[in-house]
């Protein structure tokens, strides 16, 4: 793989940042997180969608100007993200100025193309959405089947980009590429949408939406906000339609569009046109995952059960994100729903990352210690059984990530710290100690923390600062071991760790630890 090129959604800035923004996030980094670990080469972007009337009415609503509440909410978004480790490249915003003048000049392009034409018009727009509906998209009751809102009717005068020039084209790509959209079973769903696809607006009024990017040459008309918004996967590494900088050669097209499942149809016909009409090459991979519901209800605000991502950090008094990753990026198979909630959170990362990973990874060197001074000798070779489970976990590994299949690398992985705990309760080094065999009970121990470096390899997406802490504590240099070349022998002969440098890479939540360590 020469390069990686990864995006996530760009969220609307009218709110804070909640556990479903936080969802994807944290999706988009462990794979981006997995393919640094293949790659030189990669780029991650995220950002903040900050046009549209959602923003210019919650703006108005609390007597401050669309640009002051883009700051201020754009700001709590970054601050989440460095809160959840998110290891993006560059954060956009859509009120940037080079984003906006490159908008307006692919706005113009197509235009003078033909792709863009004025046309009267009168339809039923959700501000939800920020989206027209047809009548064929609402619920029985008339409304938006998303946001259960009634549209409102509006009649204006707009611009409207070709789409139904290129819906051949697009459908035929989805055919001919399999691979487009992730999970696979998506694919119908967006050939079923595309066949009743028209022409999009892609204007509003300014005198109805005044928080948009103008129309050079046309005042009266504000870019509506798909053209703009999709258009930042172009905009942020340096395309413009006369010059693009060498950073977008390299890294256009993008490898891979993390994005829920709502906006799909946006992504994958939306977006593939307005590529088609600007005649550059289509992303590789659009991957739409699924919502995360909150004790399996839908999180709203009527409801009161919109969870922010750092208040829950801040509950379970985690200094550290890894078990909030791990637990968001393990919630659902690739593609499908997943749910939040307090309970199945506690005991899921106590038993993985505390009971099953940590404390192996903790009485092994603790053995290690206690039997030989922390010292690895030459003669403790490493058992190949387990040795070859370990080589085998990073293939299957890889092969799911390259189908996005983040829980179900996972489940591979605790599969490894599983099999590794039964190799040391039937080995029982203890045991070999008692009865003198000190060269068996040596190799015991170093099979296991050799599989230990790989675990922390395998685990360090979902677990940056887990990982780490693991990979210090065995001398192993995680960073700059690639997957593809993890072998065994990570252990080095020598002296390892001295007891006081043993410590547990997470405690569990309300253990009597972790609440000693709160108070310090
Ligand atoms: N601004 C547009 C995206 C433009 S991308 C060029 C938008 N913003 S959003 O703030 O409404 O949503 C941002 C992302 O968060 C979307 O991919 C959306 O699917 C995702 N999620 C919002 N709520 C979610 C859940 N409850 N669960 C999982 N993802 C959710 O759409």
């Amino acid at each position: 793989m020469e390069k990686f090129y990864e995006t996530t959604a760009i969220d609307y800035v009218n709110g804070a940042p909640h556990i479903g923004h936080a969802y994807e996030k944290i999706l988009a980094d462990v794979i981006y997180r997995h393919f640094t670990q293949r790659c030189d080469n990669t780029f991650m972007l995220t950002g903040t969608d900050e046009h549209g009337i959602k923003i210019q009415k919650t703006a108005a609503s609390k007597g401050i100007t669309p640009k002051q509440m883009c700051d201020e909410n754009s700001q709590m978004f970054k601050d989440a993200w460095k809160a959840l480790d998110f290891d993006y490249s560059k954060f956009i915003r859509t009120t940037d100025e080079q984003h906006v003048r490159v908008v307006q000049h692919i706005f113009k392009k197509l235009m003078e193309q033909g792709d863009i034409y004025k046309n009267k018009y009168t339809g039923l727009y959700c501000s939800g959405c920020e989206a027209f509906l047809s009548e064929k998209d609402l619920t029985e009751d008339g409304l938006c089947p998303d946001h259960l809102k009634k549209p409102e009717v509006v009649s204006e005068e707009n611009y409207f980009f070709k789409l139904t020039k290129y819906k051949e084209a697009i459908a035929n790509h989805i055919n001919t590429h399999p691979d487009f959209i992730v999970p696979a079973f998506r694919k119908n769903e967006v050939l079923h949408q595309l066949e009743n696809i028209e022409d999009i607006s892609v204007s509003r009024a300014k005198s109805n939406v005044s928080w948009s990017i103008d129309v050079l040459d046309d005042p009266d008309q504000g870019i509506y906000v798909w053209i703009d918004a999709l258009s930042n996967y172009i905009t942020a590494i340096g395309y413009d339609v006369d010059e693009q900088t060498d950073q977008f050669k390299q890294l256009w097209p993008v490898n891979l569009h993390v994005i829920g499942k709502d906006i799909l149809k946006f992504h994958s016909i939306y977006w593939t046109g307005i590529l088609m009409a600007l005649g550059l090459p289509l992303p590789q991979q659009i991957l739409a995952h699924g919502w995360i519901t909150i004790d399996e209800t839908k999180m709203s605000k009527s409801l009161g059960n919109v969870i922010s991502p750092t208040t829950l950090l801040e509950h379970f008094h985690l200094d550290k994100p890894d078990a909030m990753r791990y637990y968001m990026a393990t919630a659902a198979p690739c593609g499908k729903d997943g749910n939040y909630s307090d309970k199945d959170f506690k005991e899921k990362v106590n038993a993985h990352l505390a009971n099953s990973m940590g404390n192996l990874l903790n009485r092994t060197l603790s053995m290690l210690v206690k039997y030989f001074d922390g010292d690895v000798k030459p003669e403790f070779k490493i058992d190949s059984p387990l040795k070859n489970k370990a080589i085998e976990t990073v293939k299957d590994v890889m092969h799911h990530f390259d189908y996005y299949e983040v829980q179900e690398a996972a489940q591979k992985i605790m599969l490894l710290v599983d099999e590794a705990n039964k190799y040391v309760t039937d080995s029982e080094p203890w045991a070999l100690a008692k009865n003198g065999e000190m060269d068996k009970c040596g190799q015991v121990l170093t099979t296991v923390l050799d599989v230990m470096c790989v675990i922390s390899s395998l685990i360090y997406p979902y677990c940056p600062n887990i990982a780490q802490d693991m990979a210090k504590q065995l001398s192993y240099d995680l960073k700059s071991t690639k997957l593809q070349d993890i072998k065994s022998d990570n252990i080095k002969v020598g002296h390892l760790i001295d007891k006081a440098d043993i410590h547990p890479v997470f405690l569990r939540i309300d253990s009597e630890l972790a609440d000693k360590s709160k108070k310090k």
